[in-house]
This record gives structure tokens, sequence and C-alpha cells, in this order.
């Protein structure tokens, strides 16, 4: 605890400040910002954020930012925001090929990490924050990935039946992750689109949230995966002028798209039990459509992101004549974070996992406990989506998985596989 910080927290009888500093202020940033703001007044935390800078590139554009999103300054520069005495986490919520980079200097500078999904657009950069996270914690300095679909109540209350054995040996696990908003041909080729900036398409984007919850809901890695993907739109018109993610207005030239559009697979869990997978952003009609089923010997369960407040479980011990899948409303005060919200039936949303994600990670911070999901359990998702890349490229060949395990190799390695000293 800082001076500022235990005199704060003695005069007002408030616990101690944690400063937090953002990077990249629009979709993430303003989801991460709802969470920051929130999450102290709705539990009760054993230290209270405190919104202290938001960094963008555009000077004008950043202040209204911070302004809007409730940010105490603003910085044009992320090193100056790393540099600053009252933040001690960083919450990096820009596309892929920054986080290594920020994330590494953030950790080198004694600061708390909060990254977004995916870890990193390569195996070799998750490689490299994990390298930098291990030296971190040495020294105090926790670092976690921002997986939030855990953090919606009725998913951490399958985990928990599942942990319970309440499905038995895992049989099955079938997960979709639909939207549609590359549909149309004209959408132009904004920063998803272009691999050096993503990393992969859809794959890296709503793969890599079903291949976490996949392996946090099992408790299991995935072993291999066989894999077919597709860009079915070859070009799009390029943007005139800064293109946000999931919008942007097109000039007149075509670029090509360097990601894939979807991406199909197969995998085997450690245990045995087979997974499919499937991430696309051409499923006319399906939105945000995150659904998953797992089948066990003892029971099933379903969930669908669209009625996040329910889950679906049956318990196939019950009697045949009266068993069958029951819709659970996951809104009970003894189900995982309902403890601090409403009374039940009144529904949680998306922006409630953001929350929950801040809860878990001030409580962590407090206690000096490793928060999950960890920049290790970011990287077997980058080995898995690395995997799944390899497959594709063999026609759907069988590719194993390095398990979660398998050694991370020191720096002078990576230098040499990145190019990046
Ligand atoms: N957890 C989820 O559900 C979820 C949803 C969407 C996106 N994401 C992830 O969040 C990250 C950001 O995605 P987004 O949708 O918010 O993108 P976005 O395009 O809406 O926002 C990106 C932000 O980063 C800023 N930025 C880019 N490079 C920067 C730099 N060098 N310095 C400072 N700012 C920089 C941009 O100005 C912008 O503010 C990606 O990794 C994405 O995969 C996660």
């Amino acid at each position: 605890m800082t001076p500022t910080q235990a005199s704060e927290a003695e005069a007002g009888g408030a616990p101690p400040t944690l400063g937090v500093g953002m990077v990249g202020y629009a979709f993430m940033g303003a989801a991460h910002s709802q969470g920051w703001r929130t999450a102290g007044h709705v539990f009760d935390l054993p230290l209270r954020p405190r919104l202290a800078a938001v960094c963008g590139r555009d000077a004008s554009a950043v202040r209204e930012a911070a302004a809007r999103l409730g940010w105490a300054a603003a910085e044009t520069d992320w090193r100056a925001l790393i540099a600053r005495d009252d933040v001690q986490l960083v919450d990096v919520c820009t596309p892929g090929d920054s986080h290594a980079e920020i994330a590494v200097a953030a950790l080198e500078a004694g600061k708390h990490v909060l990254c977004e999904k995916p870890l990193a657009n390569s195996v070799a950069e998750a490689e490299e924050m994990v390298r930098a996270a291990e030296a971190a914690r040495a020294r105090g300095q926790l670092a976690m990935v921002g997986f939030n679909y855990r953090r919606v109540p009725a998913v951490a209350y399958a985990r928990k039946l599942i942990e319970q054995g309440r499905l038995g040996t895992l049989r099955h696990v079938r997960v979709t992750y639909l939207q549609d908003w590359l549909v149309d041909p004209e959408f132009p080729l904004t920063w998803r689109l272009r691999r050096e900036y993503a990393g992969s398409g859809a794959l890296g984007d709503l793969g890599a949230h079903i291949v976490d919850l996949v392996q946090f809901l099992s408790g299991e890695p995935i072993a291999g995966v066989s894999a077919l993907t597709e860009t079915f739109v070859k070009q799009r018109p390029v943007p005139d002028g800064p293109s946000a993610g999931l919008s942007g207005g097109a000039g007149g030239s075509l670029g090509p798209v360097t990601v894939d559009d979807a991406a199909v697979f197969t995998g085997r869990l450690a245990s045995g039990a087979l997974a499919s997978f499937e991430a696309t952003r051409f499923a006319a009609g399906r939105k945000n459509a995150l659904t998953l089923e797992i089948n066990g010997s003892a029971g099933s369960l379903a969930f669908d992101l669209e009625r996040l407040n329910e889950l679906s479980f049956h318990d196939h011990t019950e009697q045949a004549t009266i068993a069958g899948f029951r819709r659970i409303l996951v809104t009970e005060p003894q189900h995982p974070y309902l403890e601090a919200w409403w009374p039940p039936g009144h529904a949680l949303g998306y922006e409630h996992t953001f929350v929950h994600q801040v809860r878990d990670l001030v409580e962590a911070v407090a206690k000096g406990a490793d928060p999950a999901p960890s920049f290790a359990d970011g990287l077997q998702v980058q080995r898995v989506l690395a995997a799944v890349e390899e497959s594709a490229a063999n026609n759907a060949l069988y590719t194993p998985v390095p398990a979660p395990s398998a050694p991370v190799p020191p720096a002078a390695a990576a230098v040499a596989a990145t190019g990046r000293a």
C-alpha cells in the first residue's frame, strides 16, 4: 500500500485504492470502464478501483473518452500511462498486435495487468507474455487475461456442477459461436480482417472464447484438433478513415482479407471426450450466439449466451419417467456472483461479466493470489488456435496440441522465433 492509499484508507475508513490505467477506449474500453466504475459499488471490494487514466492515440478523442467513461486523466502514449505513479494496474483493451508489447512493458514496470483476449497474436508472443508474468509474479505483480464469459453466472455455475461430478464422466462437448456482421461483402476491411493486427479472424476472435470455455468447464486441456477454415469474401473495401472493429466507412479501393471468416473443428479432450467447435461471422441472423452443450455419463448441461440467465440441466440418474432437461434460472443469491445483485428473477446481462471480472481480479490483487484465467491459460488457448491453423493448412489433418506442462522456451530462443528482442 502506498502512503497516499494508506492515509486515504485511514481517513475515511474506506478501502485503499487501486489505481487503474486503461489502453484503448472503444468497444472493450467502454465495457471495461463500466466494470471498473461499477464493481466497487456492487461488491464489497478490499481495494477501491480508481480510474486514474485512459490512453488513446488521438489527443482530443481520448480526452472526450476520458470524460464520457469516467477516467480522471488522458494520455496519448501507453508508455506514459504505464510510467504514472497513480497507476498500479494496466488494462489492455487494444487489438492483439499490441497486447504483448504493452503487457510485458507494464509487468516489467511493476504493474499488475489485465489483458483482453486472445492473449496475443501468436504462440511466440503468448510465451513471451507468460515469461514476463512469471517474472512479475516473483515480484508480487499479477496478470490475468479477459475471457469474460467465464463470469456469466450460469457458466460459472455450470463449472461448479461439473466439478461436483453432476455430469459424471464427460463424453461430448458441442460449442458454437456465431455472428453475422460479415455477411455483407461491402463491409469494410477493418483491423479484425487483417492478420497483422488481429492475428486470425473468427478463429482468434470467437474461437478463442469457446476454446477457453471448453477448457475451463471441462477442467481439461484440448489434446488435439482437426480443422477447416475458410475466407468466403477474399477482398473488401478499404476504409477511408480510422476503423473501429465492428463498423467503419469504406472508400473506393479493395484490399485482401488476410484472416479466416469461419473455422470449424473437432477436438479431443485429454480424458478422451470429443468436442466440436464452430466459429463464424457469416451465420446470417445470429448476432452473438454462443451455445454449448456438454454430455456426461450422469447428465448434461446446455447454455445459450442469448439467454444468459438460464442453464439447462438434465440429471440422468433420476427416474426415467420424470427425468428431462430442466431450466434453471441462475438468479438466486446462492448462484455465483448473484449475492450482490438484484432479487431472484431480476436478470443480468452482458456488461455484468466485466463487473465480475473486476471483482475477481481486485480480490486476487488484494490477497496476492493468482487470478484466473492466467496468462498461462491464455497461452494454452493460443496453442489450440495455432494447432487449428496448422490442421486447416493440412486438409484437416489431426494435429496434437502441446500440453499445458509443455515448457515455455527461454527468452533467447523466442527472440530467434519472433525476431523481437
Ligand atoms: N471479451 C470480449 O467479449 C471481447 C469483445 C470484443 C473485443 N475483445 C478484444 O478486445 C480487444 C480490443 O477490441 P475492441 O473490440 O475493443 O476494438 P476497438 O477497435 O473497438 O478498440 C480498439 C481500441 O484500441 C485503440 N488502440 C489501438 N492501438 C493502440 C495503441 N497502439 N495505443 C493506444 N490505443 C490503441 C484504438 O484507438 C481503440 O480505442 C481485442 O483484443 C479484442 O479481441 C474482447
